[in-house]
């Protein structure tokens, strides 16, 4: 049996502000090395997912596991990279970038190759000097995704990293983490709205439905690794593409009738 890297036991939350539960006696577990996307309607709890792991959130009861130990024993056990970008105004994308090295402490000298290295990675090498501000949405979000790979992390929580990204670039970004997945041997949570996407990098999809929600659909996708995109058109794929989307709708649409 594969080794569990993380583990929901029973979690129950509820937002103090909301009047109903968003997670009853969830239980669920990811194995070491996984690739795991996670899909469910807009508001269903996925980002929350990712709060409660971090400790931005505590659960009412049940207990989450991090390679085998309860979360609020340790620390930095995870590469978080979150909805909206936490990158700092006031540093640079160069500085922003070197500050999970510093964190690691990484000696000062190979800081800023590495994270020059990474940025190339992400496509945004002129930026380095940049601030922020002067950058657009979609390349904000690549920064924010090469800082979280700089934290060196094995479990990394990657909350909808490329939704604000132009086709070409996403493209290549799903084929460069598919390829750093591979052969680094990492943990991925991956939250997206996109089955296609979802499909093309997971090994498993977790679907999220109902409110509360009280487990989790596991679906395996019946793909070997390494991926190659035309194998999204095998119809057996296409037919699972069909069934997650109808889903996702209907539960888009019982949202909406709440
Ligand atoms: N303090 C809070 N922070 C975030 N969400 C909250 C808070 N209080 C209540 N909520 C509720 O939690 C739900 C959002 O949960 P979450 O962000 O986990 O959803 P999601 O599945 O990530 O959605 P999306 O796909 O839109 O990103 C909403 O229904 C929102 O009203
Ligand atoms: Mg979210």
């Amino acid at each position: 049996m594969q080794e569990k890297n993380v583990e929901f036991q029973n979690i129950t939350f509820q937002y103090p502000e909301d009047s109903q539960r968003m997670f009853e006696n969830l239980s669920f577990s990811v194995a070491r090395g996984e690739f795991v996307a996670v899909v469910g309607a807009s508001g269903c709890g996925k980002s929350t997912l990712f709060r409660l792991i971090n400790r931005l959130e505590e659960p009412e009861a049940g207990r989450i596991l991090v390679e085998g130990r309860d979360v609020r024993e340790q620390k930095g056990y995870s590469g978080f990279m979150p909805q909206k970008d936490l990158l700092m105004p006031w540093r640079t994308v160069g500085k922003n970038l070197m500050l999970p090295l510093e964190l690691r402490k990484i000696p000062k000298e190979k800081r800023e190759p590495m994270a020059r290295e990474m940025l190339r990675q992400v496509g945004l090498e002129d930026c380095w000097e940049k601030a922020p501000r002067e950058l657009s949405g979609g390349m904000r979000q690549r920064v924010s995704f090469a800082r979280t790979l700089l934290s060196g992390s094995d479990l990394l929580l990657l909350d909808e990293p490329f939704s604000a990204l132009d086709f070409l670039t996403r493209v290549s970004l799903q084929e460069w983490l598919a390829e750093q997945w591979e052969s680094l041997g990492k943990t991925v949570i991956f939250v997206t709205h996109d089955v296609e996407e979802a499909l093309y990098l997971a090994t498993r999809i977790l679907v999220l439905r109902g409110r509360p929600v009280r487990q989790v659909e596991s679906i395996p996708v019946p793909l070997p690794v390494p991926r190659r995109r035309q194998m999204l058109e095998q119809p057996e794929i296409q037919e699972l593409k069909e069934r997650l989307i109808a889903g996702l709708q209907r539960e888009e649409a019982a949202y909406y009738e709440n």
